[in-house]
């Protein structure tokens, strides 16, 4: 995902030349926004974490763009190309290190394991939408 404050920056067509010169290929692309109850579906593995309710309130404050990305070793190779959760921890390079404002507002969210994308795919995508 693109998140709500990278998406309204106009920071989408960056990150997405970023993410294709990093040698994803596209599967599927749309721009949508989640409800606040979607996006405590999405983040629910944080539900006792203190950040949650900020987490979910910043998630569904405005639209996001969802893509679904195809690489060899995705997930790892994504997370290293977005860079840590705090952009001041993220390495030269990485998308959350040029477009991030803060730790909670983070530019970008990457799954943390192949079956969690799949998880997240068929949230946002029907097979029609895939490609
Ligand atoms: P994501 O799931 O969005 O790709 O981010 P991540 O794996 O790098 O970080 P995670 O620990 O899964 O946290 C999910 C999102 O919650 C917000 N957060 N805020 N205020 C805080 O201390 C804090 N910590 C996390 C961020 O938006 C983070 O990406
Ligand atoms: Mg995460």
């Amino acid at each position: 995902m693109i998140k709500p404050e990278a998406a309204a920056a106009g920071h989408a067509g960056k990150i997405l030349d970023m993410i294709t010169g990093n040698g994803f290929r596209v599967v599927a692309f749309k721009y949508t926004r989640l409800s606040a109850e979607e996006a405590g579906t999405f983040y629910a593995v944080h539900k006792e974490r203190p950040f949650y309710g900020e987490l979910v309130e910043y998630m569904a404050s405005g639209p996001i763009f969802a893509a679904i990305l195809e690489k060899a070793n995705a997930v790892e190779d994504f997370r290293k190309l977005i860079g840590a959760t705090d952009p001041a921890q993220a390495a030269e390079g990485t998308i959350r290190k040029r477009f991030a404002e803060s730790k909670a507002k983070n530019a970008v969210h990457g799954s943390d394991s192949d079956e969690n994308a799949a998880i997240e795919g068929a949230f946002f995508f029907t097979g029609r939408e895939q490609y």
